[in-house]
């Protein structure tokens, strides 16, 4: 029997491709960027696409004239780029790779929760421009987190995995999520479920997404809960850009709404809207949650396994459609 044909829309970590390429008849994207006609074309002439957050899946994609493909294997944890529901009424399996990036993506929150709090970024920026005139004791106050509240939205294994870092830092934990964890998760961290986002917002030093992306939560971070927020508070994102309505941030970062902000998402990636650009009080990282050699290498491992499952006939681990 031939080889499946995989279409990778990226290069990957080479351990990676180098497995892959034993098992599988691996053709990689014509381009750094694969466009609407090339995915569609990679449907219909590959038995799985591999894709990542940066392709956009949609009902066009998945329902490609002639489709070959019957497996989309998502190189990361999110998959709100792809149309799952078009999927599941195409009979496409669907799945992603939990878990391996969780650590990583929990220690870059955590950077970013220091950083934004600190100051971090505007300081090596005045620092390299040549602008620092020494020690002061006025100079760039920035604010502690210790004995401060850190405020989850969404309580799965990164919000977790953040959570447990931060009580090192003597961090008080607070979430919200649509289910409330189980009674030896909460006391594990120290966690209090608090039921209402507003309630967690106005209480929170520092208020931490973790939520998936999706229509569900587009904008859940409005200007209305930007309000809610202390003026001293810090918001972090390391989820989804679309959970933030990054017009309104701007405007209450201009109003002192609140003081800072971390951000490792964007709505539309690679766009970054100058407004935040031109801020000092927020720290931009070009969405690099899971970008650790063990992360990234582990994340395509896993999606060589959900491949691996689905051609030999099982259920993948990972399935989502
Ligand atoms: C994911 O996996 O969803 C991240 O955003 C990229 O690693």
């Amino acid at each position: 029997m031939s080889r499946p044909s995989v279409f990778l829309t990226r290069r990957l970590p080479p351990a990676v491709e180098n497995v892959l390429a034993e098992q599988y008849r691996v053709v990689f994207a014509g381009t750094k960027e694969p466009g609407k006609a090339e995915l569609i074309a990679a449907m219909a002439q590959h038995d799985a696409l591999c894709c990542t957050v940066a392709d956009r899946i949609d009902a066009e994609v998945i329902c490609a004239p002639a489709r070959r493909a019957t497996m989309i294997a998502n190189y990361g944890v999110g998959f709100d780029h792809i149309d799952l529901a078009a999927a599941q009424d195409a009979g496409i399996c669907v799945t992603n790779t939990p878990d391996v990036l969780t650590e990583a993506t929990a220690d870059l929150a955590i950077m970013l929760m220091l950083m934004a709090s600190r100051r971090a970024g505007e300081g090596e920026r005045q620092l390299r421009a040549g602008d620092w005139a020494g020690w002061e004791p006025r100079h760039m106050i920035g604010v502690g987190v210790q004995g401060r509240t850190l405020g989850l939205v969404g309580f799965g294994r990164i919000a977790q995995a953040t959570a447990a870092r931060a009580t090192a830092f003597g961090m008080r934990i607070a979430y919200n999520s649509r289910r409330r964890a189980s009674p030896d998760v909460e006391a594990k961290l120290g966690a209090r479920f608090v039921p209402e986002l507003r309630d967690l917002a106005a209480e929170a030093d520092v208020l931490s997404l973790h939520c998936p992306g999706g229509a569900q939560t587009r904008h859940l971070i409005d200007a209305a809960l930007l309000k809610a927020m202390k003026p001293t508070a810090i918001l972090v994102n390391t989820a989804r850009g679309s959970v933030v309505d990054e017009g309104a941030l701007a405007a209450a970062l201009e109003a002192g709404t609140i003081f800072a902000a971390g951000l490792d998402v964007f709505e539309n990636e690679p766009e970054v809207p100058t407004s935040l650009l031109a801020r000092e009080d927020v720290v931009l990282l070009p969405h690099l949650g899971s970008a650790t050699d063990l992360a990234r290498t582990a994340m395509g491992m896993r999606m060589v396994a959900n491949l691996k499952d689905y051609f030999a006939g099982r259920e993948p681990r990972d399935r989502v459609a």
